[in-house]
C-alpha cells in the first residue's frame, strides 16, 4: 500500500492501492474512529460502491447512514449542502462523528464543504472514485459549491482526515471521465514533473502517487493558495472561463486541457516560452483523447468569463505560464493587458 503524508490541517494520509475499498475498515478505524458515519455519494456512484463501503463501516460496529444526490455540476450547490446539514442534524451528529465523501470531485467538494460548516467543522474522509478526484480534488482541502454559473465561488479550506484511493473503482468510470482525469495528470507533469509524461501508460497507482506527492508538497507549503499553490491552477484560469462559457457542457478536465493550450500560446506570445512547449503539450493531450481548443468561443467571450474569476485580485489576474515543458511560473497581468494578450493570442 502506498501512503503519502499531507502536512495540512492536522496532517493526514493518502492511501493508494487496488482493492483498498475492501480494507476501508482498517483505515477508518485507525484514522477516523467515529461512532457514526454518514456516506455522501451521487446517483451514479452509490449503486456501484455504496453498499461495499457501508459494509466496511458496519464491520467496525459503527452506525452508518447515507445521503445520495443526483450527479452533475448543477447539483454542486448550497441547496445540496443544506440538505446534508439537515440530515446530520436529524441524525444528531456531533463533532466526534464523521462524513465520508464517496465519489468524484463534485461529491468531495460538496461533502467537504458540509463537513467544514456543520457544528463549525466535523471530520470527513475522502474516497475518490474518479481519476480526477484521486490526483487532485481529494487532496489539499479545497471544498465548496458553485454560485449560479460562478464555479467554486463559495467554500472553505477544510482538510480530510484520511483519503482512501482504490483505483479499481476506475473500472466503471466512463472513458470520457478517465480522460478528464488524465488532463490533470498531464497538468502535474507540465508544472514540475516532465518525466511523468513518459509514464502515462504505466502503473496507475504510481501515476496517482506522483501527482498526490506533488500536490501534497505544494499545499503543505502554501495551504491557503497565496503563492506557490497557484501553480496548480495551470490551465485553470483559462479553463474555468471555458467551463463557464460552455455552461458546463465542457467538463473540468477537458476545459483544463484547452486552458493549458491557451496558457502555452499566451506564454509564447509574451516571449516566455517557445513553440515547442505547445507542441509537446498538444501531443500529450491528443494522445489521451483531450481537446486542444474550443472553437465555438471567441477570445472576447472567454475574456468576459474570466472577469468573473475569483482569482483575480482587483484589476489584476495571476496567470500560470510555462517556461518550458515541466516548469511553470506565476505571471501577474492587469485585466486590460490580459485582454490584449488573449485577443492577440487568438489570431
Ligand atoms: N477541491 C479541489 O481541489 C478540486 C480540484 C479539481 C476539481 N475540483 C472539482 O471537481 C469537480 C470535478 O470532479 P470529477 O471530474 O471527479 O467529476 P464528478 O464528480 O462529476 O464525476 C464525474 C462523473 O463520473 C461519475 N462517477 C464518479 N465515479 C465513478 C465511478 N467510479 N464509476 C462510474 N461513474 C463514476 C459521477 O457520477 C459523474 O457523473 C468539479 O466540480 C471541480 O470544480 C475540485
Ligand atoms: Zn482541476
Amino acid at each position: 500500500m502506498i501512503e503519502i503524508k499531507v502536512e495540512c490541517g492536522g496532517g493526514y494520509g493518502v492511501f493508494i492501492e487496488k482493492g483498498l475499498l475492501r480494507r476501508a475498515d482498517e483505515l477508518l478505524c485507525a484514522y477516523a474512529g467515529a461512532a457514526k458515519y454518514c456516506i455522501v455519494s451521487d446517483g451514479n456512484v452509490a449503486p456501484l460502491y455504496l453498499e461495499a463501503v457501508k459494509a466496511r463501516v458496519l464491520a467496525l460496529g459503527a452506525e452508518v447512514s447515507e445521503f445520495v444526490f443526483p450527479a452533475g455540476e448543477s447539483n454542486k450547490t448550497f441547496a445540496t449542502v443544506g440538505r446534508i446539514l439537515e440530515i446530520l442534524a436529524g441524525l444528531h451528529f456531533t463533532r466526534s462523528d464523521c462524513l465520508i465523501a464517496l465519489g468524484g470531485g463534485i461529491v468531495g467538494d460538496v461533502c467537504g464543504f458540509a463537513a467544514s460548516v456543520y457544528m463549525r467543522g466535523i471530520r470527513f474522509v475522502q474516497i475518490p472514485t474518479t481519476l480526477l478526484a484521486a490526483v487532485d480534488s481529494s487532496v489539499g482541502g479545497k471544498t465548496g459549491v458553485n454560485l449560479g454559473s460562478l464555479k467554486n465561488q463559495v467554500g472553505a479550506f477544510w482538510q480530510p482526515s484520511l483519503v482512501i484511493c482504490d483505483p479499481d473503482t476506475f473500472s466503471t468510470l466512463p472513458e470520457r471521465e478517465y480522460r478528464n482525469g488524465m488532463a490533470e495528470v498531464i497538468k502535474y507533469s507540465a508544472i514540475c514533473a516532465p518525466e511523468l509524461a513518459d509514464k502515462l501508460d504505466g502503473d496507475i497507482c504510481e501515476i496517482i502517487k506522483t501527482c498526490v506527492q506533488i500536490k501534497s508538497d505544494i499545499v503543505s507549503r502554501d495551504e491557503r493558495d497565496n503563492g506557490e499553490r497557484m501553480l496548480l491552477n495551470y490551465g485553470h484560469t483559462f479553463g474555468h472561463a471555458v467551463e463557464c462559457a460552455s455552461d458546463e457542457r465542457i467538463p473540468h478536465g477537458m476545459a483544463v486541457a484547452i486552458g493549458m493550450m491557451m496558457a502555452c500560446r499566451v506564454s509564447e506570445r509574451l516571449g516566455i516560452c517557445g513553440a515547442e512547449v505547445a507542441d509537446r503539450t498538444a501531443a500529450l493531450l491528443s494522445a489521451h483523447g483531450l481537446p486542444l481548443e474550443a472553437d465555438e468561443f471567441s477570445a472576447e467571450m472567454l475574456y468576459g468569463a474570466m472577469q468573473n474569476d475569483k482569482k483575480r485580485a482587483g484589476s489584476k489576474v495571476t496567470l500560470v505560464l510555462p517556461r518550458r515543458f515541466g516548469e511553470c511560473a506565476l505571471h501577474t497581468v492587469t485585466m486590460d493587458e490580459l485582454r490584449g494578450i488573449m485577443i492577440g493570442a487568438d489570431r
